[in-house]
Formats: structure tokens, C-alpha cells, sequence
């Protein structure tokens, strides 16, 4: 790549952020079963944040494994917005963040991408000075930032909100950040990220204490090590950051994404249907395996990367609290429940980690489960059957549990409001229908056709 300035039109070609997938239903025909071998996709969480992660960078990056999604693609728009230029091919993203322009990520996009923020720990260790809209609510709760705000003082920003603008700066003639010791109140993730990327390029050490621990940390670590960071304890709870003053070009794998894996080791288990996985880092599913064997599931690792299911005849109920990682995941959440209103016996789940995240509860209802909410805790009955039912989905693993539901419920159950799924599973369909499932998607207000199709039908992501 030349690495010349671009505006903020993007350059992501074929990046697009803008499916129909809000015009759309998916309808999945239920009770099939389901056979064979799933490929797992990039990690979207890491992929995302190790994009923002290439604004440390100027030289050329290259990520492999990346998922073709929505956010990936909204990510890429961020960055041309700030000067980036960025290339996809198939699942390579070509990054070049030579020449960052003075410019300000579009408040459009940043409202639809939480992790976008994110670019501001990089921006501002590389430029000195950084503008981000404040990225506001989402689905599924207010998600403040103080935490990212707070850690950037610590490491010398100067930080004001204006017009619901992020503005931080550095002050002195060569406008580095200075390393310090960051205590974080609770373990965010984002946070985290941010500030271990602000770190990377600070003067002297850092030290982050009750860091996030999550694999996609990690993996944010051990790309900017292979960059010339010098970054210990990423993934235990003490980050500790020995500030460089540059970094250099690297070509690095995203690693697979744990929660796709643990969306379709439920999709085997609540269809009752043997299904094998790879690749995966089993490591990365422990809480989530845990689980499914205590409620009567073989999981199986036949090899370092591969990992099969044999599902018990019947599943039986056990209680799930969210937890920061190694805890069990928010983002695994929904889908459990689809799983546990199938189950022998009441379940009880307490949301922990978001304060809006309980939303599907209602879809699910409409389709026979028995749940109900108090507060950030839903107790699941397990009934004997679901029956299929037009749905909508309300965030991104909401839909996942929707169709997962689907999946196993009587009749047709026709989804809604797809764009969420659009956002973080690559290619969900045509991975289920190469099991065997029975979906497709149709344009919204078509009506559901009686007949599941014959032929698997390719669905309309890219
Ligand atoms: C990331 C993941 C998301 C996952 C979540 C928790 C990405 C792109 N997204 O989101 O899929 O569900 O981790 O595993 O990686 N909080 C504050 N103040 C802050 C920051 C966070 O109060 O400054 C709160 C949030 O509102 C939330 C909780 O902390 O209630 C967890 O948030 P956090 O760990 O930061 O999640 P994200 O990084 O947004």
C-alpha cells in the first residue's frame, strides 16, 4: 500500500455497512436435525478492536481471519473516516494508517458501533489528540464510558466533553501520554483495550489493575506485541505496559470466535443433534462447556482445535449467572436460555454484566417458553415444546437465541429486525443449512411459505 491520505469517503468497497437485512425475515422451519462439521469465523470483538488497534501502527497491517460482518464494515468506515486506508480481501484486511487526518469519526457511525469509541486510546497516543462522539445507549443498556474517560486522565490526556463530543489531548512539546497505575472499579473490557492501546505508546510503564481478562484482550495484546509493544499479563487481571516510542508492520491472525463456537454447540444441543466445530480454542469455552455437561451434554475435543457435541436425550435445568470472564458470558446468555426453556426443571438466570439485556425473554414467550423477569433475573420453566411464531429480534445474541429457538421449535418461526444478526454472525444461514437446518430469507411481508425449501437457499449476506 503507498499509504497516501484518503478522505472520509471510505475506501471498503467491499465493506458494505448498509445490508437490507432491516427489510428482511428469516424463516426457519423447526425440528430438523442437525448433522456435520461448522467452520468458525474470526473473533468479532477482537477483530474489531485490533482494527483500532492498527491506528498505533504506520506501517502497513495486514489481519487475517477476519468475519465479514456489519461492524467489521463499520469499523473500516470509521477509520477511512480518520485517514486510514483499508482494503478487504475475502477475510485479509490491508490496514495502513500512515496518515491520519484531523478529522472526526462521524457520529453516525459511532452510534452504531460501541467498540468504535475505542479509537480514541490509539488516536490519542498516536496524534496526541483525539475527537469521538460519545457513542451513547444501545439495545441493551446505557454502556457508559467513564472508565476509558478516567484511564486517559491517569495517563495525562486532558479530557472535555463538548456537544456530545469526546475531545482529549496531550500537552508538552512531544505529546506522548504518560504511564501510570490504573485501577479499574469494574473490569470493562472496552476499557481495557483502550487503555492498553494508549499505553503501548506512552512514556514509561503502566500498570492496569483489575483488567478485563477476556481472550479478545489478549489477543489486542499479543498484536501490538507483534508490533514491538512490549505488553505483560494480558489476560489475568494485572496488565502491566512498558511504553514504545514507535511500532512497526505486521501480518497477524485474528483468533476464532468463542462465542459463534458456543452459539452453535447450543445449536447442536438444543436440536439434539451430534455437530463438530473448528477451528476453536476450548480454552476459550470453559464456562460454556461447563455448563452444557452439567445439563447432560458430551462436548468432546478431538483435537487441539476441533470439538464435537453429543447432546444428552433430554437437557436438565441448572442456573446461570454473567460474569466478567473467566465467568460465565453475557454474550452467551440468551442463547442458554433458548436452550434451558427446553430443559427438565426451572432454570434460573441473572444478568450481571448489562442492565438491558433480558429482551428476548418476551419473543420467547410468544413462542411457548415459560419465563419469567424480575429485575436483572428470569426464571425459566422448562416446557416440552416451542412453537414457531413471528419474532423480532431486539439485539445481536437475542436473535441468535431466536433462531435458535426456531431451530427447535413446531412449525415456522419467522424472525425480524435481522440487522442485528447481520452485526456478528458471519453467514449464520448457510452454516446451518450446510448442517441441515431448513431457513431462509425472504423480503419482510412476503408471506411464510407453507413448504420448508428443498434446495438450501444462499441467504442474503455477503
Ligand atoms: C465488550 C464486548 C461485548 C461484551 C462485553 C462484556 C466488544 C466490541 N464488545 O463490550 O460483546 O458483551 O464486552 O463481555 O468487545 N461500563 C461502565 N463504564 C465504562 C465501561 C463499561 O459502566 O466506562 C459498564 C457497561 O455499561 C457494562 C459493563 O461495564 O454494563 C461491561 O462493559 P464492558 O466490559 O466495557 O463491555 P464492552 O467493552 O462495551
Amino acid at each position: 500500500m503507498e499509504g497516501k491520505p484518503i478522505t472520509p469517503a471510505p475506501n471498503t468497497s467491499n465493506l458494505s455497512a448498509s445490508p437490507e437485512s432491516d427489510q428482511q425475515v428469516l424463516q426457519i422451519w423447526g425440528r430438523e436435525p442437525l448433522k456435520g462439521h461448522v467452520k468458525i469465523s474470526g473473533a468479532k470483538n477482537s477483530a474489531l478492536v485490533v482494527m483500532a488497534g492498527a491506528l498505533l501502527c504506520s506501517d502497513d497491517c495486514r489481519l487475517r481471519n477476519v468475519p465479514s460482518l456489519v461492524d467489521v464494515a463499520l469499523m473500516a468506515q470509521i477509520l477511512a473516516a480518520v485517514g486510514v486506508k483499508i482494503e478487504q480481501n475475502a477475510d485479509v484486511l490491508e490496514i495502513n494508517a500512515s496518515q491520519l487526518i484531523d478529522a472526526q469519526a462521524p457520529y453516525e457511525l459511532v452510534s452504531q458501533l460501541r467498540a468504535s469509541f475505542f479509537i480514541i486510546g490509539p488516536l490519542l497516543a498516536r496524534l496526541g489528540f483525539a475527537k469521538v462522539p460519545l457513542p451513547g445507549g444501545c439495545a441493551i443498556g446505557a454502556r457508559p464510558v467513564e472508565l476509558h474517560v478516567r484511564g486517559l486522565q491517569a495517563l495525562g490526556a486532558e479530557v472535555h466533553i463538548d456537544h456530545g463530543t469526546v475531545h482529549a489531548y496531550v500537552k508538552g512539546p512531544n505529546k506522548r501520554l504518560k504511564g501510570a497505575k490504573i485501577y479499574l472499579d469494574y473490569p470493562s473490557v472496552g476499557a481495557t483495550e483502550t487503555l492498553m492501546m494508549a499505553a503501548t505508546l506512552a512514556e514509561g510503564e503502566t500498570v492496569i489493575e483489575n483488567a478485563a481478562q477476556e481472550p479478545e484482550v489478549a489477543d489486542l495484546a499479543n498484536f501490538c506485541r507483534a508490533m514491538g509493544a512490549k505488553i505483560q499479563g494480558a489476560g489475568t487481571n494485572t496488565i502491566v505496559i512498558s511504553g514504545v516510542p514507535k511500532l512497526h508492520s505486521v501480518d497477524y491472525p485474528i483468533i476464532p470466535d468463542r462465542i459463534e463456537a458456543g452459539t452453535f454447540l447450543v445449536a447442536g444441543a438444543i436440536t439434539h443433534s451430534e455437530i463438530s466445530l473448528s477451528p476453536i480454542i476450548p480454552d476459550h469455552l470453559t464456562a460454556v462447556i461447563a455448563k452444557l455437561q452439567t445439563m447432560g451434554a458430551k462436548i468432546i475435543v478431538e483435537s487441539p482445535d476441533i470439538m464435537r457435541i453429543v447432546p444428552g436425550r433430554t437437557h436438565s435445568a441448572t442456573d446461570i449467572e454473567t460474569l466478567p470472564y473467566p465467568g460465565f458470558p453475557t454474550d452467551m446468555q440468551a442463547q442458554f436460555m433458548a436452550l434451558l426453556t427446553l430443559s427438565e426443571g426451572d432454570s434460573i438466570i441473572k444478568e450481571t454484566v448489562f442492565e438491558n439485556r433480558l429482551r428476548h425473554v418476551a419473543e420467547l414467550n410468544r413462542m411457548g417458553a415459560d419465563i419469567r423477569v424480575k429485575g436483572n433475573v428470569a426464571v425459566v420453566r422448562g416446557v416440552a415444546r416451542l412453537s414457531g411464531a413471528p419474532v423480532i429480534a431486539t439485539d445481536l445474541r437475542a436473535s441468535a437465541a431466536l433462531v435458535l429457538a426456531g431451530l427447535a421449535a413446531d412449525g415456522v418461526t419467522t424472525i425480524s429486525s435481522l440487522q442485528h444478526l447481520d452485526r456478528g454472525y458471519e453467514q449464520l444461514e448457510v452454516k446451518l443449512q450446510k448442517l441441515g437446518a431448513k431457513l431462509q430469507r425472504v423480503k419482510e411481508g412476503e408471506p411464510a411459505n407453507a413448504e420448508a425449501p428443498v434446495e438450501p437457499v444462499r441467504s442474503g449476506l455477503k
